[in-house]
């Protein structure tokens, strides 16, 4: 595992904008702006709710590094759990990882699942690179169809592995004039597409937390048959606002995070 949270979230943005070339860019774009660097309000993981994948496994390289859990969510239709995990060092990202429950999906695709995470060595969730290790197996375009028939979570998780779903810039961190509707402008201005699921702003200053995302950028995957262009991941905006004690929430809000795990969807 990592001993050092910057190595490890450096690592995870080299693999991230190897395949998410549009965050680059944005991130060049509002750095150029800002004379400071950009903060990121949160990282997120996606994974199998299987004994060999489980959200623990991912969880553990954080809580190694100092990082304690914080919260509980649900999110029925999606078949999935997630936990929030935060730093002492309040600069440093919040860590969002979810699982999904595959004993509720069909058979069929429970089967394909299985066959997939059967070909994975059960070490690679203890070795440094986990988090960004991409994936363990071979997969058929026609397993991954079959899987985005049911659910579009596990599609994108049996394409792409282990790796960080989406990186989200803190907008309380940048210059006091920035909001999160005028960084969206400048986004669409520039030709970005933002995920209009739930409106462009999913959240706001009534749930002490209002957030924006990208579409995810497409790039090629190899599948058993031939390579083809598919989803990868998105890049995400966050304002906190202050709770009735005067401190800036540190929460998720489920109904919004709902709306955020569809910029993955094919468009
Ligand atoms: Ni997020």
């Amino acid at each position: 595992m990592h001993n050092n949270v910057d190595t490890l979230f450096a690592n995870l943005w080299e693999d991230y904008v190897a395949i998410t070339p549009s965050a680059l860019e944005i991130h060049k774009l509002l750095a150029d702006e800002e004379s400071k660097d950009i903060v990121n309000d949160h990282v997120a993981f996606r994974t199998f709710a299987l004994e060999k994948t489980r959200l623990n496994t991912l969880a553990a390289h954080f809580l190694a590094l100092g990082y304690e859990d914080k919260g509980d969510y649900n999110f029925e239709s999606k078949k999935l759990t997630a936990k929030h995990f935060e730093h002492p060092d309040t600069t440093k990202p919040k860590v969002f990882i979810s699982e999904l429950r595959v004993h509720e999906l069909s058979d069929e695709a429970q089967a394909i699942i299985s066959k997939l995470v059967e070909q994975m060595d059960a070490n690679a969730t203890t070795q440094d690179n986990y988090l960004y290790s991409g994936r363990h197996w071979d997969i058929s375009h026609a397993d991954y169809t079959r899987l985005l028939e049911e659910s579009e979570y596990a599609a994108w998780m049996a394409a792409w592995g282990f790796r960080a779903n989406h990186f989200t810039v803190s907008i309380n961190h940048l210059s006091n004039s920035q909001t999160l509707l005028g960084v969206n402008d400048k986004l669409k201005d520039a030709g970005f597409t933002l995920n209009t699921s739930g409106g462009e702003i999913k959240g706001g200053e009534d749930v002490c937390l209002a957030q924006s995302s990208t579409m995810a950028d497409t790039a090629e995957v190899a599948f058993t048959e031939a390579p083809q262009a598919i989803p990868s991941c998105f890049y995400e905006f966050a304002q906190r606002y202050p709770m009735a004690n005067g401190e800036l929430y540190q929460g998720f809000v489920a109904a919004s995070a709902d709306k955020i795990f569809e910029s993955t969807n094919a468009k």
